[in-house]
């Protein structure tokens, strides 16, 4: 089981930081459950620089452009280069300041050619009776990985996540089987989009609250490899139930 822990801004300080990265350590560690941590960018080179465990970073983001006069942008190559191995892309709360599926297609290609491992985030604001959320997430993902080489599209992790679902408790999360239907989905249109069988490979994660009371049962059955958890990834005994659940 993989789990994405997606700090976002809830992290205030560097003693926090350091605090909650200790703890992922022992989890690490104590369980086989694979954590991934996704702190903001100046935490992400403190902590990535001295990590000798098995715990890897994500950057929350990476830029559109490759360089030059674009004051606060975060390079891939500059997270690459400070220990990150992971790349949240095209997060809806990245989407909703405006980024458009073309932009996330950039930031996908910049993030491949650093090296990094794009996850990238997908999901509908609302569901519809008539499925048309299906198409919608469809083009999420289509418009994101055609562009891309067939050997690239292998190495993209898709997280789906929700919009409707994100930052609330784990009574409005998906329901499982709602998640193994989309999980399905999901798999059906990567074995479409990557060469071969390579998709049988592929991780899918599911984002949006989850917490210790609802992961055991969005794990069960649903065929999804792991998480990408926000506001139950920053609050150190919470986090350590979270674990536990799935470990
Ligand atoms: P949440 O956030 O766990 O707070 O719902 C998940 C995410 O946005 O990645």
């Amino acid at each position: 089981m993989f789990i994405v822990a997606n700090w976002k801004a809830y992290v205030e300080s560097l003693a926090e930081a350091k605090k909650l990265a200790e703890l992922a350590k022992r989890l690490a560690a104590k369980t086989r459950v694979s954590l991934v941590i996704a702190p903001p960018a100046p935490l992400l080179a403190f902590l990535a620089a001295r990590n000798r465990s098995s715990i890897g970073f994500a950057a929350q983001d990476v830029s559109a452009e490759t360089g030059g006069a674009e004051t606060g942008e975060v390079l891939a190559q500059i997270s690459a280069s400070a220990g990150a191995t992971y790349a949240i892309i095209g997060h809806s709360e990245r989407r909703a300041r405006g980024e458009s599926d073309e932009v996330v297609a950039r930031k996908l290609a910049h993030a491949l050619a650093q090296g990094l491992i794009p996850i990238l985030c997908v999901g509908e604001h609302e569901r519809d009776a008539e499925g048309g959320y299906l198409t919608f997430v469809r083009e999420q993902v289509s418009s994101a990985l055609e562009p891309l080489e067939p050997k690239e599209r292998s190495r993209v992790i898709l997280a789906y996540e929700p919009v409707w679902a994100i930052g609330k408790t784990s009574a409005d999360a998906i329901v499982p089987a709602d998640l193994g239907e989309m999980v399905l989905y999901l798999r059906k249109l990567l074995a479409e989009l990557l060469p071969g069988k390579s998709s049988a490979r592929s991780q899918v994660l599911y984002g949006g609250s989850v917490e210790p009371s609802d992961i055991r049962a969005l794990a069960g059955g649903t065929q999804v490899d792991g998480f990408l958890v926000g506001h139950a990834s920053v609050e150190p005994s919470t986090f350590a139930a979270l674990v536990k659940a799935v470990a």
